[in-house]
């Protein structure tokens, strides 16, 4: 069952597209528009646009574009159907639910039970004596008490391969639902079910409403795997979960310290820290990022001080940078990691290394310094090197005249050479980035590496001409009628690429329900196109709305261009490229 028009209506018009993409980019006016930096690409030049009154975003980096819902399917990483739920849920409207998200909801509902059955489990196990070497593992080897095993309510799991998979049968659940939930595996050789942890301290994860939604399985010994996970099931994915979240949420207003594993969390925590939480067993990712610069002012990373940390704190600042959330990070000594630390030195410690955090500049800055030998020459270079090039990432002219001032001293420099460097490394940048992006436009136009209409190459002159017409009839779906009044409708079958034909198509069906204007059409559209259909849509509208001769009489003229376009055979791709290439080839001798 689809939405109703007149929900998605409603949930366009109350989403104001400004304000909802507000919230993930910084947007500065520019005329008409809004341009900022484009969330889906990395870049350092504003080429994302949003047209507020065509409610419409376009990226002329990476080509990125559409309509409110489809800027929710990418920044949200949703399909069609939950964007729309997500954009009705930001302003307080229910969707009716149909048959298949009831189902959806159901096999939820039900892994959520099984989780709370288990963890019930485990906990019970933990506490009993079959449980004890579990107990003795957390309470002596890692130094848990017993009010702490029961506020994170870590469990047990047996060395046995049928107690929670009988349990849970005895309760009524299907094994092919304990399956869906990794609590069990299935024997390959029999297809009968066995408990999936066995033998390991449990670690439940509770989601931010407080279900349990997942489970890590710690070894008690040095075997291997360490830990086992749960894998993303109907009601967890791992990708957009944080550990302790659940806790953290009420302490972390101003910031949040982001830890690497379940231990270290679990130490800070029963050391007063009821800030931090860990990702589960997976790096950061953009969810996580953007879920942290929801919750929080500022996040602390706390990784582990081993090389395999540090790359992974690289990371982090990089996706927690591109969502604007201001990050330190703790710098460690004498420790491997937070559990540790904390074990050793104490909290107060601890307390005194997230005074002393550092920011990303620091932290990069103090490691360029470490790094070489100021003594030797060639060394001294090379430093000067790497920290003229970090110094010139930074986007802000403000920021970078603070950094050359703390930094040029340290160098043995003058701040003002410093700065003549770090203007020519922005300007060689500035203009390589320049040369790319002028060149991927290039190839763009003639159909280069279009991954999205692969068709485009084959005939360029139709494939134009085909964009033009949907464009026109997108902005005017009223020429349809004209035109199908003259007893010539158009058809799908008339356009040249298959997702010319697609975009046809799903126009043609969108619009025999009625009369439809355009923002709504477009809306409408993106339940049958994928997101990057959808930037091919708002681009072909832009390049249309910049035409002042958006007419009937032009529609009429574009349809003959292209059946006589599609008449002349296609060229083979290959001699193209020949071609291009020795043009190119000439140009260049
Ligand atoms: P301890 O050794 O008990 O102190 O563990 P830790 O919590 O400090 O974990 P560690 O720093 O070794 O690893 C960080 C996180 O990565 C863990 O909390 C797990 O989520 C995950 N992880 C570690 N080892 C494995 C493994 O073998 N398999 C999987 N799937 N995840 C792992
Ligand atoms: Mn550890």
């Amino acid at each position: 069952m689809a939405i109703e028009q007149a929900a998605i209506e409603e949930i366009k018009f109350r989403n104001n597209i400004e304000d909802v993409i507000s919230q993930y980019v910084t947007l500065k006016r520019a005329g008409s528009n809004l341009v900022g930096l484009c969330p889906f690409h990395s870049e350092k030049s504003p080429s994302f646009t949003v047209f507020s009154n065509e409610g419409n975003f376009y990226c002329f980096g990476c080509g990125a574009g559409g309509d409110v819902i489809t800027f929710i399917r990418r920044a949200e990483n949703l399909d069609y159907r939950s964007a729309l739920e997500f954009l009705a849920k930001r302003v307080g409207i229910t969707i009716a639910q149909n048959d298949n998200d009831k189902q959806e909801a159901r096999r939820r509902e039900r892994v959520l039970e099984m989780n709370k059955l288990a963890a019930r489990f485990f906990h019970e196990k933990l506490m009993s004596p079959e449980g004890r070497s579990g107990y003795e593992y957390l309470t002596k080897s890692r130094g848990l008490s017993l009010s702490h095993i029961r506020h994170f309510g870590l469990g047990f799991a047996p060395n046995s391969f049928g107690a929670l998979t009988d349990l849970l049968r005895s309760k009524g659940y299907a094994d092919h639902e304990m399956a869906s939930a990794f609590l069990c595996g299935v024997s390959q050789k029999t297809g009968r079910p066995y408990d999936y942890f066995r033998n390991r301290v449990i670690f439940p994860i509770l989601g931010v409403s407080g279900d349990v939604v997942a489970f890590g399985g710690r070894v008690m010994d040095d075997s291997k795997p360490k830990y086992l996970n749960s894998s993303d099931t109907p009601a967890f994915k791992k990708s957009r979960n944080l550990f302790a979240m659940n806790f953290a949420k009420n302490y972390c207003a101003e910031q949040i310290i982001l830890c690497e594993g379940y231990m270290d969390v679990i130490a800070l925590h029963c050391a007063g820290f009821t800030n931090a939480v860990a990702t589960l067993g997976t790096a950061i990712t953009p969810e996580h990022a953007r879920m942290l610069k929801r919750y929080t002012k500022k996040v602390i990373i706390s990784y582990d001080s081993d090389g395999a940390g540090q790359n992974a704190a690289d990371k982090a600042f990089k996706l927690l940078g591109e969502v604007g959330v201001e990050t330190k990070i703790l710098r460690m000594n004498g420790a491997k990691d937070p559990d540790e630390y904390i074990k050793k030195f104490g909290s107060e410690s601890f307390r005194k290394l997230i005074e002393g955090s550092e920011t990303e500049f620091e932290y990069k800055f103090g490691k360029i310094l470490s790094k070489y030998d100021f003594g030797i020459t060639s060394e001294k270079i090379k430093a000067l090197d790497e920290s003229e090039k970090l110094i010139a990432q930074v986007m802000s002219a403000a920021e970078r005249e603070i950094y050359i001032h703390a930094a040029a001293p340290k160098l043995g420099i003058t701040p003002d050479v410093m700065k003549r460097d770090v203007d020519r490394f922005i300007s060689r940048r500035d203009k390589i980035a320049a040369a790319e992006a002028s060149k991927k436009i290039m190839l763009e136009s003639e159909g280069y590496g279009d991954r999205t209409n692969p068709d485009y190459i084959k005939n360029p002159k139709a494939a134009a001409a085909e964009e033009a017409i949907l464009a026109l009839v997108i902005l005017h779906p009223e020429y349809l009628r004209e035109i199908s009044k003259n007893g010539n409708p158009l058809t799908a079958g008339e356009m040249f690429t298959s997702l010319g034909k697609k975009i046809c198509s799903a126009i043609l069906s969108i619009l025999e329900d009625g009369e439809e204007s355009c923002s709504e059409l477009e809306g409408k559209l993106g339940e049958y196109l994928e997101v990057d259909e959808m930037a091919r849509v708002t681009k072909m509208c832009i390049a249309r709305r910049s035409l002042t001769n958006n007419t009937l009489e032009v529609l009429r003229e574009c349809r003959k261009t292209l059946a006589s376009a599609k008449l002349k055979s296609e060229l083979d791709i290959q001699d193209i490229i020949n071609l291009k290439r020795k043009k190119s080839d000439k140009e260049s001798n």
